[in-house]
């Protein structure tokens, strides 16, 4: 057989070549017995097909044929790329194709869930129709989710996931070039890292046991190990009960660690660089992707700077304070305050993107490393885009007797991570790292008001399937 075009591929340069296409049956529309119209789909890309009766055309059982078929089936076509009079609306492909051959390879149904066209809609489009008086279908969250495999199909979803994958991909292209090297820690674990009762339990043949909720020990005892630097790309597992637009139960987590030389700034240095080296890839290489967002969730690019912005823990604090709202020096930051403090650090330094650090002791996990010059503190960040959390990161206690007493004072039986522990008793390096989101970040940085639109098939408390 020849070998089909992909739609995106089609150009005025093929005009008059035969191709041969496989794709989505996004609208059929006909027009008469002699005539129909057929926008056929592969990814973000449509092209219009044009079905008509005559000499080496079509015949009237191919335009009746056509005029049955149910939308969203895949169907083949085979035809002539033309190009048309006027310029084409409803399709991206500047060209037609005049269709000779057609047929259907699966059948969808012919009550379909919902319409893409409905589900690809702005907000901005409701707003029109709701003025002028058109009555246009609004598809719900969990319509899309129950139905995902039909709702990835909207343009807005084929390049959040494109872009997904990206964001993936850099974060692997860039700390290999770093030196880091991959690895896949175990996820069946036997207790908790990062905080007792927000954790998946199960029976390991017979044993107690839970999903890993990170691979902070794991990638600790690997640099324990000697391997230097690390990092990986993985599934996180966590039982909160957190309703909100931005915790999932199960996402991927973004991490890394690395042996420190002198000081925790040069885990904010790899921070920096690869986020600032990602969001230039992301907008040098995704217009077509970013473009497709916008016009379903319109948003504005994100504003960076060529070097990140550092601010301490205190500097934030200070800026709040100012700002009129109240806040404990010494506690965590709640997401109202988060996301003024990104409001204010726009507004005085034009960045979206920056790093806190130097947070309370006292509001950070057991492993984190006090200041050496303030204990009160820790050499420990976050990192925000648009005022919300995408990292956090720190550098790790590395000797074992501190590690003990820190784990000691909050409040964890150390019996039962005494293997962890261990592994710091047979010659251990100073060491930091950082934990990112998958999903938060490709959210944030689009823009996107839900994690759950971020996350292939999305597990919250509600949502085990698909
Ligand atoms: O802040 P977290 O819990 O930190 C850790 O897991 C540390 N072990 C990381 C480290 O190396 N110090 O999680 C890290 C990141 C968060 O900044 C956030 O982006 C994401 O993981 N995250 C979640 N994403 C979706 N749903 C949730 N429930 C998330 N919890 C954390």
């Amino acid at each position: 057989g020849r070998k089909r075009t992909k739609i995106w591929f089609l150009n005025s340069e093929l005009a008059g070549s035969t191709v041969l296409l496989r794709g989505y049956a996004q609208t059929i529309r006909p027009v008469s017995k002699k005539m129909a119209f057929l926008v056929v789909r592969n990814s973000m890309s449509t092209v219009q097909c044009i079905l008509t009766v005559g000499e080496d055309c079509g015949s009237p059982q191919m335009v009746k044929f056509a005029t049955g078929l149910s939308r969203e089936s895949i169907i083949d076509v085979e035809g002539v790329v033309s190009i048309p009079k006027d310029p084409i609306k409803g399709a991206t492909q500047q060209v037609e194709i005049q269709v000779r051959k057609l047929y259907c390879v699966n059948r969808a149904v012919p009550n379909l869930p919902f319409n893409l066209e409905d589900a690809a809609r702005s907000e901005r489009e409701f707003e029109k129709a709701e003025a002028t008086g058109e009555q246009l279908v609004r598809v719900g969250q969990d319509t899309r989710l129950n139905h995902r495999v039909l709702d990835l199909r909207t343009p807005a979803n084929q390049a959040t996931f494109r872009i997904q994958f990206y964001v993936q991909d850099m974060f692997r292209h860039f700390l290999r070039r770093e030196n880091f090297i991959g690895v896949c820690s175990p996820k069946l674990t036997a207790g908790s890292s990062e905080g007792g009762s927000a954790v998946f339990k199960l029976d390991y043949m017979g044993q107690p046991a839970c999903l890993a909720q990170s691979p902070q020990f794991y990638k600790q005892m690997v640099i324990c190990g000697g391997l230097g630097r690390v990092f990986e790309v993985g599934p996180v597992f966590r039982a909160e009960n957190s309703n909100t637009h931005r915790h999932l139960c199960e996402f991927v987590g973004l991490d890394a660690e690395m042996e420190i030389e002198e000081h925790y700034d040069e885990v904010m240095d790899v921070v920096d660089r690869l986020f600032v080296t990602m969001f230039d890839y992301l907008n040098e290489n995704c217009k077509k992707e970013l473009e497709a967002i916008d016009r379903q969730y319109p948003f504005e690019p994100l504003k960076y700077l060529r070097k990140t912005l550092r601010l301490t823990f205190k500097e934030g604090v200070e800026m709040l304070k100012e700002a009129g709202l109240e806040v404990d020096p010494f506690g965590d930051l709640n997401t109202e305050s988060e996301r003024k403090l990104g409001r204010l650090v726009f507004d005085k330094y034009g960045t979206e993107f920056y790093i806190l650090h130097r947070y309370p002791l006292a509001v950070r996990p057991f492993y984190t490393m006090p200041c050496p010059d303030d204990p009160a503190y820790s050499n420990s960040f976050d990192v925000f885009i648009r005022g919300e959390e995408i990292i956090s990161g720190a550098q790790r206690i590395h000797i074992p007797e501190l590690l003990t007493s820190r784990a000691e004072a909050c409040g964890i039986d150390v019996k039962t991570i005494s293997t962890y522990i261990d592994s710091f008793r047979c010659g251990a390096p100073p060491h930091g790292g950082f934990g990112a989101g998958l999903e938060r970040v490709v959210m944030l940085f689009c823009g996107l008001d839900n994690i759950r639109k971020t996350s292939l098939f999305p597990r919250d408390p509600h949502r085990l399937s698909p």
